[in-house]
């Protein structure tokens, strides 16, 4: 038995062994075998297994509901529109937002290009005067940290090329921690922009968004969040955490894959310069030029995702009534449980500072041992985890390795899940003969 060793959060309020065994039963894919052994799912940091209220759910709109939304005049139109909006305001509320605050997206990657694409729009003089907080330049800069994943640093790159504007970034330590001690120097008068990870997705850790919001704020700049890996797992209150926008990914949540959202500061999102155009975000229409609705129309053109926008509200519903507090109690120590029992493993280096709470991840190195032979040998043993970088290069180059093994739990993992993933480590280098 592995002794958890950090756990933080009120471990009352956690989850317990035979709730979420009873939890898994909503599960159909936990039952599956992988080959002669029962599925052991750690790889939830890359994608969420779905219940069957989720699965029903979208099944349901298909067979019910199913019609173009914002448009009909018939009842079924009505009806799936209703549906939609209702959607919308589970979704919002989930993360302490309005309705009219939340936009639908295909995924956290298009939620962090719109706000992106959207800049360099208004940079380009789209937008009017009411645009002018998103026009950057030359001498204007961006600020990122270097743990983020690819979808928070690649359209930052691309918008500092397509303005002129420098992108610079908080540095992580050897360990992987953030440098918050050099945040104030990073983030100063001239930054616009700062775009940075909730919950770090390769090693599970905790940003400090309320003192990153509080520089950001001190220099007049945007803060996007990037809560991809947040949402899913812990209670977010957009509200509290005062950042202007946020983005999230639905399939991470137990949701469907197509759907994701971002989350704007109601007059921000409508001082922004839309980023698709096209059917849907329009007033009125002339051969020469369009006039956009209100947010989150103006964000939304073209038929939207309806029925995965309907099945991630049954996800929510899910995930609210589990309890986001007891998640993330649950996942804290299957977290420090995983830690734990990685340290002491001879040859295997746990990735991130130590002490600190990860939120059911860890990722790691087996020395002489390439990551993708680990996964393959975890795989063996039913041991579903992701290996390779992560969508995190400059992360892992920082931390001196270029790929890792990654092991990340939700609601329905059980320790016998993590026992048994630490069970197989503990014999990979024996296996592939590295063990001197
Ligand atoms: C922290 C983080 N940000 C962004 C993303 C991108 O999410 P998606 O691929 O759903 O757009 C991920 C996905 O792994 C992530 O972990």
């Amino acid at each position: 038995m592995v002794p958890p060793d950090v756990p933080t959060r009120d471990a009352a309020r956690s989850l317990d062994a035979a709730e979420v065994e009873r939890l898994r039963a909503d599960f159909p894919i936990l039952s599956r075998k992988i080959g002669d052994r029962d599925l052991i799912y750690l790889d939830s940091g890359a994608t969420s297994q779905k219940p069957r209220c989720v699965l029903e759910a979208e099944q349901q709109y298909y067979e019910q509901f199913n019609a173009a939304v914002h448009r009909g005049a018939h009842s079924l139109a009505v009806e799936a529109t209703d549906h939609f909006e209702d959607a919308r305001a589970a979704v919002a509320g989930f993360v302490g937002a309005s309705p009219d605050e939340l936009v639908w997206t295909s995924n956290a990657t298009e939620a962090i290009n719109l706000v992106a694409y959207a800049f360099s729009n208004a940079s380009a003089g789209r937008g009017g005067a009411a645009a002018e907080p998103f026009r950057l330049g030359p001498g204007d800069e961006i600020v990122v940290t270097e743990q983020e994943h690819h979808a928070n640093l690649i359209p930052w790159q691309e918008l500092a090329l397509r303005t002129g504007a420098t992108l610079t970034y908080i540095p992580v330590a050897a360990d992987g921690a953030l440098r918050m001690d050099l945040a104030p120097q990073v983030i100063g008068e001239r930054t616009r922009v700062v775009a940075f990870t909730h919950v770090s997705n390769v090693l599970g850790t905790i940003t400090d968004v309320a003192r990153l919001v509080e520089l950001a704020r001190a220099a007049g700049a945007v803060t996007v969040l990037d809560a991809c890996q947040s949402v899913p797992h812990l209670p977010v209150d957009v509200k509290a955490l005062d950042v202007d926008f946020m983005a999230f990914s639905g399939h991470k949540m137990l949701g469907p894959t197509g759907i994701g959202a971002l989350y704007g500061r109601r007059e921000l999102l409508n001082a922004l310069p839309p980023f698709l155009t096209g059917g849907s975000m329009i007033t009125t229409v002339t051969m020469e030029r369009a006039e956009f609705l209100e947010a989150p129309n103006r964000f939304e053109a073209g038929t939207q995702r309806i029925a995965q926008a309907v099945s991630l509200a049954a996800a929510v519903g899910y995930l609210s009534e589990v309890g986001m507090d007891r998640i993330a109690a649950w996942e804290e120590k299957l977290g420090a449980r995983l830690a734990a029992g990685i340290e002491p493993l001879d040859g295997v280096r746990l990735l991130g500072p130590a002490g600190v709470p990860r939120i059911g991840t860890a990722a790691f190195d087996v020395d002489g041992v390439h990551p993708h032979d680990v996964g393959q040998f975890l795989d063996a043993a039913g041991v579903a985890v992701r290996v390779g970088h992560h969508c995190a290069q400059p992360l892992h180059r920082a931390l001196g390795v270029n790929a890792s093994t990654r092991a990340s739990t939700y609601l329905y993992n059980t320790e016998q899940d993590v026992d048994a993933m630490l069970s197989a480590l503990a014999d990979v280098r024996g296996f592939f003969g590295v063990n001197a």
